[in-house]
């Protein structure tokens, strides 16, 4: 079974450093670790691609799969007892160092904290989280609601409908890559993915549950209750909770795009629209905001959408209360943005062809609006290189990570 072999193969590896790394193990680890922001700026991209876990792969060490399947953790052996005794703040931003755990081409070294070790089982009860749908007040919705595997880890509608089924103002982001966001949520309102994972619980209108009552609820399942202890040393807990669907959600990364082979080398691997779109790309600046490899620097930027509603919706300002942030949202990652319409933070573009349209246009004119769109403005972007801008955002599409959901207990 592949996901056997996975857990297999990071245990075998896992087992070897505790003894003395192996050299597979050793070279994994030694792929240095920068600061978190670091592993995502343009600058830091690697010279060469990340390689493949077949390319990445040491004698004698157990043959990956695929693309998706981890091989390798830094610290694979979860200190269970420290775990449970650290309180977490999760207010505070977590350190993150990436770690050499296998990611598909393209990808930087995935960052990982260093209080949420990557571990199989740790893993598997995030993804058993991530799809219970007892996780809501009403049992109806899970993660995997809103944002869901079969959809590009996200959703086909404009904005999202929770429990009882309310509608929500914005439109769920893909969990894909997710892993990489130096801030969550549109406005950035949360750290890490850590801090991120217990706030849809409590939203009014996505889970409408209370963290208290669903950790009780949760304990008293027993194999939630006994894999709770295994991982963390203590039954059900919210950090617990948090750690586990964080170190899931980790594992869903998705590369290895034509424009990634195109990088390693691969000529054919654009058409020549692509091509030319690419150049428009990084000529008119798309990519000074959409930076690569993650195109996107995780920066604020008012582009004037949906400023023209009668309560606009304040993005960053709500955050910070600062006047020049009113409107401004988390620039979005564009790595299979073909495969998630519909499109800004109110979901009210239904095409690419229309996010690229207003995009290139440098934004809608609003008092906030970023100065960082007069670049593209003034390169006066004509129709038809739009369309080659469109064909080169599909060439950021790879294989979207496949996964069944668990079987609950
Ligand atoms: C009712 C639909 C809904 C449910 C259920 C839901 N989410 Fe979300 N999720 C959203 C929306 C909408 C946003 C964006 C909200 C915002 O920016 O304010 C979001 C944002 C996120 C983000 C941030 C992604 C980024 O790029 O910033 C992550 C990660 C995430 N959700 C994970 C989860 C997890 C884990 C769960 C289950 C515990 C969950 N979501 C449940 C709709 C949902
Ligand atoms: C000044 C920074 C900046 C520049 C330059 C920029 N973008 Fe954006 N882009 C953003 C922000 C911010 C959003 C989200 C806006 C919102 O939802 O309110 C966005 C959204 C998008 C989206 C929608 C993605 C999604 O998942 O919703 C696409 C597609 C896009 N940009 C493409 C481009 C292209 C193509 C260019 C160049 C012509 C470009 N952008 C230039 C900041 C920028």
């Amino acid at each position: 079974m592949k996901a056997l072999s996975w857990f297999l193969s990071i245990a075998i590896c896992g087992a070897a450093m505790i003894a003395v790394a192996t050299l597979g193990c050793q070279k994994a680890t030694s792929a240095k670790p920068k600061a978190r922001e670091q592993a995502v700026k343009p600058e830091d991209k690697p010279k060469s691609p990340a390689p493949t876990p077949d390319e990445a792969k040491a004698p004698g060490e157990p043959k990956a799969k695929t693309a998706n399947e981890p091989k390798a953790a830094d610290e694979p052996k979860a200190k269970t007892a420290d775990e449970a005794k650290a309180p977490s703040k999760p207010a505070e931003k977590v350190a993150a160092k990436p770690v050499a755990y296998p990611v598909p081409r393209g990808l930087p070294p995935l960052p990982v904290p260093a209080d949420n070790p990557m571990t199989p089982e740790k893993i598997e009860l995030g993804k058993m989280l991530y799809f219970d749908k007892r996780v809501s007040k009403d049992g109806t919705v899970s993660c995997a609601t809103c944002h869901d595997p079969k959809m590009a880890w996200a959703e086909k509608t404009a904005t999202s409908t929770g429990i009882g089924k309310q509608v929500g103002p914005r439109n769920s982001p893909t969990v894909m890559n997710a892993a990489y966001a130096t801030s969550m949520f549109w406005d950035g309102r949360a750290a890490s993915l850590e801090e991120q994972a217990t706030g849809p619980v409590e939203n009014p209108i996505e889970m409408g549950h209370q963290m208290a009552d669903l950790v009780v609820q949760l304990d008293k399942i027993p194999e939630y209750h006994e894999r709770f202890q295994k991982v963390f040393g203590t039954g059900v807990t919210k950090e617990g909770f948090a750690k586990a669907i964080a170190a899931f959600e980790r594992t869903v990364l998705a590369g290895d795009s034509p424009y990634d082979r195109f990088k390693a080398g691969e000529q054919n691997a654009l058409t020549d629209a692509q091509k030319r779109g690419l150049a428009l790309f990084e000529n008119v600046g798309c990519a000074d905001c959409h930076a690569p490899p993650l195109f996107s620097d995780y920066e604020f930027h008012n582009a004037g959408v949906g400023m023209d509603k009668e309560k606009p919706d304040l993005g960053r300002k709500d955050v910070t209360k600062k006047d020049e942030d009113t409107g401004a949202f988390r620039v979005p990652s564009l790595r299979h943005v073909a495969d998630t319409a519909p499109y800004f933070h109110d979901g009210r573009a239904k095409t690419l062809e229309e996010a690229v349209a207003l995009m290139a246009a440098g934004g809608k004119d609003h008092k906030y609006r970023s100065a960082d769109f007069d670049t593209v403005r003034d390169a006066k972007v004509t129709p038809e290189q739009q369309k080659d801008l469109v064909e080169f955002l599909k060439a950021l599409s790879g294989p979207i990570p496949a996964v069944e959901p668990p079987a609950l207990p």
